[in-house]
């Protein structure tokens, strides 16, 4: 039966989508097998990102509606066989889905793989609701910027009302450089303030994105996978090459890109 995460965040544009993908990536080829949900109805764009849009006539409101089973509406990814994404509407944004619709049908599936990882839209609107109702653990996305944390403490909050097995902190988009100068938390310091456990930390990184393209996921995804399956928490240093006498020169050069 499989492990059904919720991605979500405060604020937008933190990188949930990123994380969701890379993370279905990691997973799938540590062998798992492994549903990538988008539960974004409004801006559904997983299947895009992953470059399979053209690969799946049916999407979840056809499944819900009964135009197709729940598992033919499943894009199998072609770099990554046991990657399947489960795109949302395609053709009516604005049609309401009950949370009720999206877990009957991720309770359908369910048993045919290892994980559903379930792509939420940002903020504590109903699209939220829809994603976190049909999960039992979730992973909270936040950079280190003080309105995504701002944003993050109150997602939490209302994910604390969802009786989840786990809530577990992703920070992305770190800076070592920034983090050595003291100009951001640290990931650390971040944790303590949202008063949640780290499971991941994600550098920021140029040209992240993606499978379209065939560009593997970094070692920070690799890591944050293996966290997941294996129930560790190691975590990357995103500061070390910004210590000592040449770091001090890295963190320069950097600031002055
Ligand atoms: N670690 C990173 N380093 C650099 N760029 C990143 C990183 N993570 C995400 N991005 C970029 O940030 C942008 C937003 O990411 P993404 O779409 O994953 O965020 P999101 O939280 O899903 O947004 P939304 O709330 O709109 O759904 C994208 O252009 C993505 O490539
Ligand atoms: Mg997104």
């Amino acid at each position: 039966m499989a492990r059904k995460i919720v991605i979500t965040s405060g604020k937008g544009g933190v990188g949930k989508t990123t994380v969701a993908a890379n993370l279905g990536m990691c997973l799938s080829a540590m062998g798992e097998r492994v549903i990538l949900a988008d539960a974004d109805f409004g801006l559904n764009n997983i299947d895009v990102v992953c470059g399979v849009e053209n690969l799946c006539p049916y999407d979840i409101v056809d499944a819900i509606e009964g135009r197709c089973r729940p598992r033919q509406a499943l894009a199998r990814h072609p770099q990554y066989p046991n990657l399947f994404v489960l795109a949302s509407n395609h053709t009516d944004p604005q049609k309401y889905i009950s949370p009720q619709a999206v877990r009957l049908i991720l309770d359908q599936l369910a048993p045919r793989v290892d994980y559903i990882l379930i792509d939420s839209p940002a903020g504590i609107e109903g699209g939220f609701h829809r994603a976190a109702a049909a999960a039992d653990e979730a992973l909270v996305v936040t950079t280190p910027h003080i309105s995504s944390l701002r944003d993050a403490d109150k997602v939490i909050g209302v994910l604390q009302s969802y009786r989840l097995k786990s809530i577990d902190l992703v920070i992305n988009m770190v800076r070592g450089d920034l983090v050595v100068d003291g100009e951001i938390l640290s990931p650390r310091e971040i944790s303590e303030v949202l008063k949640l456990p780290l499971i991941g930390i994600i550098p920021q990184e140029d040209g992240i994105f993606l499978g379209k393209e065939g560009k593997a996921p970094s070692k920070a995804f690799r890591v944050l996978a293996g966290n997941i399956l294996r129930h560790t928490r190691k975590l990357c240093n995103v500061t070390h090459k910004y210590n000592g006498f040449f770091g001090s020169i890295r963190r320069s050069l950097k600031k002055s890109l």
